[in-house]
């Protein structure tokens, strides 16, 4: 947690003793101010205590969460160097009886985190988790009349609830609204970042809700809106929209209802929201093989539309192929939406791409299944999650933790790039204006050698950042990075290569690279290492 944070933590806690004892009437509270999203020339930070923050993110199984389980969580936190955890709340917990909230376990979370210095982002798992009802309270479970699921066209009731129904929305809504109270009471301090609304909004196994409510709304025209955000002319759904047009009645109704969910808690504690998808196929999706309704990438716009209380679309992204996993950044750090990646696989060949994310602006990053309670969730995760499956994702953090701010604030400047190895393609570069960065993979770490030939299993990364006209901020994994000019007829030198490390802002020098250790470039292994960097031309 940030400096200011744990002063201000720290005096409220005083605070607190010191009113107890004398009985005076109670000092204003404390406040920091509201974390919120920016946008400034099409970048986005994620902005903690007036300041750009970087996300090194955490997220735990879904069962653990509990007060119980905690004990095992914090170790695999710790270990991975994560700022934030993101958490889930349980509509089942919150509201086990209607109309009465439980909130002793957002307080644990609450009370826990501070402890152990994270942040955390919440995660409201109300209507939809991974497009059921499975954390809904059993008298919703129950209760098919009042709250209906999804019909499908050839019949079956599905595990999934339809998003058309007042009646659900109203009861979400009021329980998602006491929760935004409740955390608006208990953290003045602003230990939560951000909430996710539902997870994985949509259905699985069936385009839309054919029930005869659905069909009759079908039938109608589209709502005005997104005619006007879509500047369509006005019509049906089939009219409008073809082939797609129950795919795209699903994500929109999904997105209003989420869109309403979102902005009634945000009336009352406006912190950032955010949606997560299941993501589909980003070169051959096939509607019917992935979840539909939720804010996968064709649906972007629809959602941006029908729910503008959502700051952010995210992806989850668990395909490890490098391909898939740059084009998933490419859609979703597209204008209008900041990039942030609330899941991702917890495997090594993921750990890498927290460059690429950073190099594309990402506000936040993390793996997921981040505990130690015995859970996997293989073959999207590791078979077994313990410090040496962490190791991979904890060498990312380790560099980048020391120098979050940092990161965080070149990223919103356009001044940081990042890039991950291909399995193909073993020599990248980025260019800088006057200086290209050349990042190459498989080389030697001393002498010229050979032409890159790639790592055995693809796991480097690199991550630069422009300090000034010839300065820059170098760390990488697994790499080589060296400098070209751009002008022509020019030969690179390196004025000055200090290894260092950033404390509270100010950078700490080591020690400087010469000889050996930057005649044939600047050669990363596995060791977290960050360097500032003085070039000139000859
Ligand atoms: C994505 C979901 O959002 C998570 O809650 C979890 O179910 C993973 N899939 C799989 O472990």
């Amino acid at each position: 947690m940030a400096r200011k944070s744990l002063v201000l933590s720290t005096l409220v806690l005083f605070a607190g003793v010191v009113l107890s004892h004398a009985e005076t009437p109670a000092a204003p509270t404390p406040q920091s101010s509201l974390p919120r999203i920016e946008q400034r020339d099409g970048r986005y930070a994620l902005m903690v205590d007036g300041a750009p923050y970087l996300m090194l993110g955490a997220q735990v199984n879904n069962s653990s969460a509990w007060p119980a389980m905690l004990p095992k969580v914090w170790p695999a936190i710790e270990a991975l160097h994560a700022n934030t955890v993101e958490m889930p709340i349980y509509w089942e917990q919150f509201e086990s009886s209607p109309g009465h909230f439980d909130d002793s376990v957002l307080l644990t979370l609450l009370q826990q985190a501070r402890q152990h210095k994270v942040h955390l982002v919440l995660l409201w798992f109300g209507t939809w988790k991974n497009g059921s009802g499975h954390y809904t309270p059993e008298w919703i479970k129950l209760d098919n009349a009042r709250y209906p699921r999804v019909i499908c066209s050839d019949g079956r009731t599905m595990d999934s609830l339809s998003p058309l129904f007042q009646s659900t929305l109203e009861a979400d809504r009021a329980a998602f609204t006491a929760l935004m109270r409740r955390l608006k009471a208990a953290d003045p301090l602003h230990t939560v970042l951000m909430v996710q609304v539902e997870n994985e909004a949509g259905t699985w196994g069936c385009i839309r809700d054919y029930s005869p409510t659905a069909q009759r709304l079908f039938d109608g025209p589209v709502p005005a809106e997104l005619i006007a955000g879509l500047h369509k002319q006005p019509g049906t759904w089939q009219q409008i929209f073809g082939d797609d047009a129950d795919e795209f009645f699903h994500a929109w109704n999904v997105a209003h209802y989420i869109g309403e969910v979102a902005a009634a808690g945000k009336a009352i504690d406006p912190l950032p929201m955010y949606a997560n998808a299941a993501l589909r196929d980003p070169f051959h999706p096939k509607r019917g093989s992935y979840e539909s309704g939720g804010p996968t990438d064709n649906v972007l716009d629809i959602w941006k539309i029908a729910a503008p209380a959502l700051d952010v679309l995210s992806p989850d992204i668990y395909n490890p192929s490098y391909d898939a996993y740059t084009r998933y950044l490419e859609l979703y750090g597209r204008a209008g939406n900041a990039l942030f990646i609330p899941e991702t696989g917890n495997q090594p060949p993921y750990a890498r791409y927290f460059f690429a994310a950073l190099g594309r602006g990402a506000i936040g990053f993390s793996p997921f299944g981040v505990d130690y309670t015995a859970s996997v969730n293989e073959p999207l995760g590791a078979p077994r999650l313990d410090k040496d499956a962490l190791a991979p994702f904890a060498l990312d953090y380790a560099i980048a933790a020391p120098m979050d701010r940092e990161l965080a604030r070149l990223s919103f400047e356009g001044k940081l790039q990042g890039v991950s190895e291909s399995p193909t393609e073993h020599r990248q570069s980025l260019d800088f204006g006057s200086w290209r960065a050349v990042i190459s993979y498989g080389m030697p770490q001393f002498g010229f050698g050979k032409e890159p030939g790639g790592n055995p299993q693809p796991d480097g990364g690199a991550l630069i950042g422009q300090l000034g006209p010839d300065e820059f901020l170098v760390s990488a994994l697994h790499a080589r990075v060296d400098f070209t000019p751009t002008a022509a007829g020019k030969q690179r030198q390196f004025l000055r290569v200090e290894e260092g490390s950033y404390e509270n802002g100010v950078w700490r020098f080591e020690r400087i690279w010469n000889g050996d250790q930057t005649d044939y470039g600047l050669n990363f292994t596995s060791a977290p290492q960050v360097l500032r960097v003085k070039l000139a031309t000859y």
